[in-house]
């Protein structure tokens, strides 16, 4: 086993945003059903909110059910691929291009949403920090954020390994996963085989997320001006950071 380490780039490449619904679609993602119950966690606390911004919002699943509960659904995107299929999907929606850790759209919203873990692929507490203020600063009076964390260092499992098969007529995508703990981050290999009318093809994505605690999520969102409150279960185990901006930006 080699023990270089690979290059790591946050933004999905465009090979894996090709395959991205298809392969979590399989893995059971039922982004219909947690768009429904996002949308109701942000209408039971802010119950006039008709717009929202879905941050790092990858191919817009959930963008594309939020349009049909919200006035205005846009997103922001890092990666060039996952953005084009997003804003595919969006007759009406934007997609911005930009990095959460730092961004400016000059409008804001009635719910800001950062799902699936995104903020981890900050590289330490200070860039997670520098995230959740710039989700802060994009919410309405009386907005709400939602952000769903990774896994906290007490729950991550060491050497974790995962498995999954999507399956159509022409197509066919296997993902196998491997992750170990590296001091305060995570490192993920995942090796995705694709098999179509074309060939067999294989690439290789790593990610690294960071294991932030509860506390710090707690304590970047308390410094930006919107404290959260940490819900256990979630969409995927892993709970929900909920707040309620009480005032405007600048306030
Ligand atoms: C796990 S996917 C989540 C996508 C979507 N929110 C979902 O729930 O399916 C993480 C996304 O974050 C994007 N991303 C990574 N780093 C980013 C950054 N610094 N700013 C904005 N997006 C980023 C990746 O390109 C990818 O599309």
């Amino acid at each position: 086993m080699s023990s270089a380490p690979e290059a790591v780039h946050s933004a999905y490449s465009a090979e894996h945003a090709e395959i991205y619904d298809f392969i979590h679609a399989a893995r059971g993602r039922d982004w219909a059903a947690e768009a429904d119950e996002l949308a109701g966690i942000v209408k039971q606390r802010n119950p006039g909110a008709d717009s929202v911004l879905d941050v790092a919002c990858g191919t817009g699943e959930h963008l594309v059910h939020f349009s049909r509960r919200f006035g205005r659904a846009d997103g922001l995107e890092l990666s060039e691929g996952m953005r084009r299929i997003a804003q595919a999907k969006l007759p009406h929606g934007r997609v911005h291009a930009g990095d959460m850790r730092d961004f400016a759209l000059g409008t804001t919203y009635d719910a800001v949403l950062c799902m699936c873990f995104s903020l981890a692929y900050a590289a330490d507490e200070a860039e997670m920090r520098a995230g959740a203020a710039a989700l802060v600063r994009h919410l309405a009076p009386g907005g709400v954020v939602v952000a769903e964390p990774w896994w906290f260092p007490e729950k991550f499992l060491d050497g974790f390994v995962s498995a999954g098969l999507a399956q159509e007529p022409g197509r066919a995508v296997s993902r196998l996963s491997h992750s170990t703990r590296e001091g305060r981050s995570s490192r993920m290999t995942v090796r995705y085989t694709v098999a179509d009318t074309k060939g067999i093809r294989e690439f290789t994505e790593h990610e690294v997320y960071s294991l932030f605690t509860q506390q710090e999520y707690e304590d970047a969102f308390a410094a930006a001006g919107c404290p959260v409150t940490y819900h256990p279960g979630g969409p995927n185990g892993r709970g929900l950071f909920i707040g309620r901006r009480e005032t405007g930006p600048g306030a």
